[in-house]
C-alpha cells in the first residue's frame, strides 16, 4: 500500500482550514463570469502564477482580494460544497471550518448571506462528512467590528461551534479582543485563536492566548517550543495545536516540521491541516504525505497526529468516540 493510500484511508479531523482558503482557481473564474467581477488575471495559469507570498501579509493581500468574486448565498454554498468533497475523498470525516464574516460584510455581502450558504453545503453533505463552522475575528480589523460580528451572528449562534482569530498578527495581539472572547465564552462558543509561525511578538502572544484569554486550541503556535514552560503548560491542559505544513513551507524552509517532530513526541497534541489548500498547493492528505516523505514521518506517528485531531476537536466525547 502507497504511503498515500494509507494517508488518505487514516480517519482525519480537520481543525484548520478556511473555507475562503479553499476558492480554487476553476471557480474563482467560473464566479467572476456569473457575477460580472472582473479579475485582473483571465487564466488558471495567470491566476496560479499570482500566488506568490513569503510572509503573512503579501499572502493574506491575495486571499482578500480573492474573495470578490464571493457575492452570492450560492457562491458560499459551491465553495463550501467543493471543499466537503475534496476533504472526504481525502479521509476527512469531521472538520471544524473557519470562516471570515467581516471579510464580506465590509463589501456589503450579509452575514446571513454567507453563514446560509455554507451551512446548506454542509447539510447536504452530512452523510460523507460531518461539519461544523467556527467564525474568527479579523485581528486587524477594530475592536468595534469584532463586536458587530458577534451580534450579527446571535440568530445563528446554535450554528457556529466557535470562534476563532485570524488575519494580520503584527500589531493586533489577542488582548485586543479580550472581551470579545470573553462575551464568546459566556454564549457558549468553544474558542481558539491564531498565533502564526515565527511572528515578531508570536512567544508574547502565545502567552497572552493560552494564560489570560485561556483559549481552548492554538492554530499554529509552534513557536511554543522557544518557552518549555508554555510547552509543559499545552501538554498538561491538552491544547491542540493545529499545524499546517504546506502553509509553513511558504514562510519557513523546513515546513516546522522537526519541531512539530519535538512537540509530538514530548506529547503535545498537535494536528496536521490544510489551512488555505486552494493557495499553499494541498489539501489535508498532502499534508500528511508532505511530513513522510519530506521528514520521514512514520505511519505511527502519522496515527497518532490522526488520533490527536480527534481528541482535541470539539465534538462530544460520545462523538469522538464514534470516530477513534
Ligand atoms: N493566518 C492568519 N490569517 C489567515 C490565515 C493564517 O494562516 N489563513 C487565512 N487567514
Ligand atoms: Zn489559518
Amino acid at each position: 500500500q502507497s504511503t498515500l493510500a494509507f494517508i488518505k484511508e487514516l480517519p482525519k479531523a480537520e481543525l484548520h482550514v478556511h473555507i475562503e482558503g479553499t476558492l480554487e482557481p476553476e471557480l474563482k473564474i467560473k464566479l467572476a463570469q456569473r457575477n460580472g467581477v472582473e479579475l485582473p488575471q483571465k487564466t488558471i495559469a495567470q491566476i496560479k502564477a499570482s500566488y506568490q507570498f513569503n510572509d503573512l501579509a503579501s499572502f493574506l493581500a491575495v486571499y482578500y482580494s480573492g474573495m470578490s468574486v464571493l457575492q452570492k448565498e450560492e457562491d458560499f454554498y459551491e465553495l463550501a460544497k467543493e471543499y466537503l468533497q475534496r476533504a472526504s475523498a481525502q479521509g476527512v470525516r469531521y472538520a471544524e471550518i473557519f470562516f471570515d464574516p467581516q471579510a464580506h460584510t465590509s463589501r456589503g455581502i450579509s452575514f446571513e448571506t454567507v453563514i446560509k450558504g455554507l451551512l446548506r453545503a454542509i447539510a447536504e453533505a452530512k452523510a460523507e462528512i460531518q461539519a461544523d463552522l467556527v467564525m474568527c475575528f479579523l485581528r486587524d480589523f477594530s475592536k468595534e467590528s469584532a463586536r458587530q460580528t458577534l451580534l450579527a451572528a446571535r440568530p445563528f449562534s446554535a450554528q457556529i461551534l466557535g470562534v476563532g482569530l485570524d488575519s494580520d498578527e503584527h500589531h493586533n495581539p489577542p488582548l485586543k479582543f479580550m472581551t470579545h472572547f470573553e462575551e464568546a465564552v459566556a454564549q457558549g462558543y468553544h474558542t481558539t485563536m491564531h498565533c502564526d509561525i515565527d511572528q515578531i511578538d508570536s512567544v508574547a502572544h502565545i502567552k497572552q492566548a493560552l494564560e489570560v484569554i485561556e483559549v481552548e486550541r492554538l492554530d499554529h503556535g509552534t513557536n511554543i517550543i522557544e518557552d518549555l514552560d508554555l510547552v509543559a503548560m499545552v501538554k498538561a491542559k491538552q491544547i491542540g495545536l493545529t499545524v499546517c505544513p504546506l502553509s509553513n513551507g511558504f514562510v519557513c524552509p523546513d515546513m516546522k516540521a522537526p519541531v512539530m517532530k519535538e512537540l509530538l513526541h514530548a506529547g503535545v497534541k498537535i494536528s496536521v491541516n490544510s489551512d488555505d489548500p486552494a493557495y499553499f498547493n494541498g489539501y489535508i492528505a498532502d499534508n500528511y504525505l508532505a511530513l513522510a516523505q519530506k521528514y520521514n514521518f512514520t505511519k505511527d506517528e502519522l496515527v497518532q497526529i490522526a488520533k490527536n485531531s480527534f481528541t482535541t476537536s470539539w465534538l462530544t466525547a460520545q462523538q469522538k468516540e464514534s470516530f477513534l
